[in-house]
């Protein structure tokens, strides 16, 4: 039998709630459909925002929601945007299907979306075809109070009071979609971009640069060096695919080879060391972690569901990517020293999404029940949860059996979790716990299903769900866990 040791000794860093953070862009079914409808749809609504949607994401505790891209966003002039709806500009989105966007959901739509789910907004500014001065007047348009053309233009379409926002993105992926730019240049474009991202009165804007692509580690290297002191996070992106080592060699989310289980589930894991060696990076230029690192997009990518829209990038979801958002959670709880956001990609209907539409149908993912079940971790502190030996799979000796992480609340709970990645057998884990936890009162949740490519449909959408924890017994030192086959455990322990 396995062990699993948690040490309560001293606490480590607190998991900031934004790294439970969402991403939603302009792309496919995302917004529109899968959060917008409009004020005239029979689907039931919320001054536009469909309420089964609005709910669902309400009881995850969304606690940041990043907007409007992604590649749309070096596209996107949010000018567009705004005032009488019959009066907006129709443009292609270019990226993603080549559709038109008609700009019904603008600036003050994803702002009443935010305030409805009680989350941060971090919008993404455009750097790529946008100018200084539209980007300035955005943050003027957003943030500013008193008296100005952009608060009075504000006020004319109807918001005289104004916002607070937090997180503002100087441009997505600047070294791809965003403009091709070097390092170099960027850093540059980057300083002179935020000189005019002001901070009106109260509001004060967490600045957020773009970082490196995956493993670009010389990326990481030239921002730190050039610009630390004008930003406070710096964004890293990366997504699990494979098999192939090509892009256009992508697996699909269902029916897949077992091959695949372990090859995906490895993608995901390499984000562990992904934030290791950025981290090195920034630590030479900023040693106190005064920068976070955010990383704004993360998720599995496959090929799209056949007879779909390839630019709309919809794809299904199952047990494999329940954990894939498991593991890669425990990762983000292991460096929350310095990862102080993340935004899955993305919320409905593209790509890891948390919930699927069709026209007035909605589903839950797998994902969807591990961010649910995962949200006692928000703001908790980091405990010390080991695995002396982690054993390896038979179906591929280098992927660890497990995934652990621990947590402690301001309420002295605890919450284990624990993603068991076997995709055949069950295991036991032998837990001991510090003597004064022995004997706590345990609640458990486990989210399993039958098949390795398990998952919701319209058809079956409870399919896969979460279900009570009761495979444990108690030992004099602590736990004995029986954990299934391909399984999300997360256990509470109270006084
Ligand atoms: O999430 C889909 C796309 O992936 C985003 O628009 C882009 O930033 C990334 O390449």
């Amino acid at each position: 039998m396995d062990k699993l040791i948690l040490r309560t000794g001293s606490p480590g860093s607190t998991i900031d709630p934004a790294v439970y953070g969402h991403f939603a862009e302009h792309l496919g079914r995302c917004i529109y459909e899968g959060i917008w409808v409009g004020p005239d749809s029979p689907i039931p609504n919320t001054q536009g925002i469909r309420n089964d949607v609005l709910a669902a994401l309400r009881a995850l505790k969304v606690p940041v929601l990043r907007w409007p891209g992604g590649c749309f966003a070096d596209e996107y002039h949010w000018k567009d945007g705004i005032g009488p709806k019959e009066q907006r500009k129709r443009m292609v989105n270019t990226h993603w299907g080549g559709v038109v966007e008609d700009n019904s959901f603008g600036t003050h739509e994803f702002m009443l979306l935010c305030e409805l789910l009680g989350c941060e907004p971090y919008i993404n500014g455009n750097v790529g075809s946008g100018t200084v001065q539209e980007m300035s007047e955005w943050v003027e348009y957003l943030t500013f109070d008193g008296e100005s053309p952009m608060a009075q233009l504000r006020a004319k379409n109807g918001h005289p009071k104004a916002w607070k926002v937090k997180y503002f993105g100087v441009g997505n992926e600047s070294w791809g979609c965003g403009g091709n730019m070097r390092p170099e240049l960027y850093a540059d474009v980057y300083r002179r971009y935020q000189t005019f991202v002001r901070n009106y009165g109260e509001n004060k804007i967490y600045r957020i640069a773009c970082g490196a692509n995956v493993a670009d580690y010389k990326w990481t290297e030239v921002l730190m060096r050039e610009a630390t002191r004008f930003f406070d996070g710096l964004t890293l992106h990366h997504y699990a695919w494979g098999p192939g080592p090509d892009w256009e060699s992508k697996g699909m989310a269902t029916g897949f080879a077992a091959s695949e289980w372990y090859n995906i589930l490895q993608n995901a894991r390499r984000m562990d060391e992904l934030i290791t060696r950025h981290s090195a990076i920034m630590d030479q230029y900023d040693p106190e972690k005064r920068v976070s690192m955010i990383v704004d997009e993360w998720g599995a990518w496959y090929k799209v569901e056949s007879g779909t829209n390839p630019g709309f990038l919809y794809q299904q979801n199952t047990i494999r990517d329940a954990l894939v958002a498991g593991l890669t959670l425990n990762i983000f709880h292991k460096h929350a020293d310095r990862v102080r956001m993340a935004n899955l990609a993305q919320t409905v209907n593209v790509l890891q999404s948390v919930i699927l539409t069709d026209k007035e149908k909605m589903l839950l993912t797998p994902t969807y029940h591990v961010m649910r079940m995962y949200q006692g971790h928000q703001g908790a502190r980091v405990l010390d949860l080991t695995l002396p030996e982690n054993p390896v799979l038979a179906g591929d000796p280098s992927l660890p059996r497990f995934s652990v992480t621990a947590s402690v609340d301001q309420a002295e709970v605890v919450r284990i979790s624990i993603c068991h990645l076997d995709p055949e057998a069950s295991a036991t884990l032998d837990l001991t716990l510090p003597p004064e936890m022995v004997g706590r009162k345990v609640v458990g949740e486990v989210l399993t299903a039958p098949k390795m490519d398990s998952h919701n449909t319209f058809d079956a959408p409870e399919a896969v769900k979460p279900m009570a924890f009761t495979a444990f017994r108690s030992t004099a030192k602590g736990l004995e866990l029986t954990l299934p086959a391909r399984s999300v455990t997360v256990l509470t322990l109270r006084n």
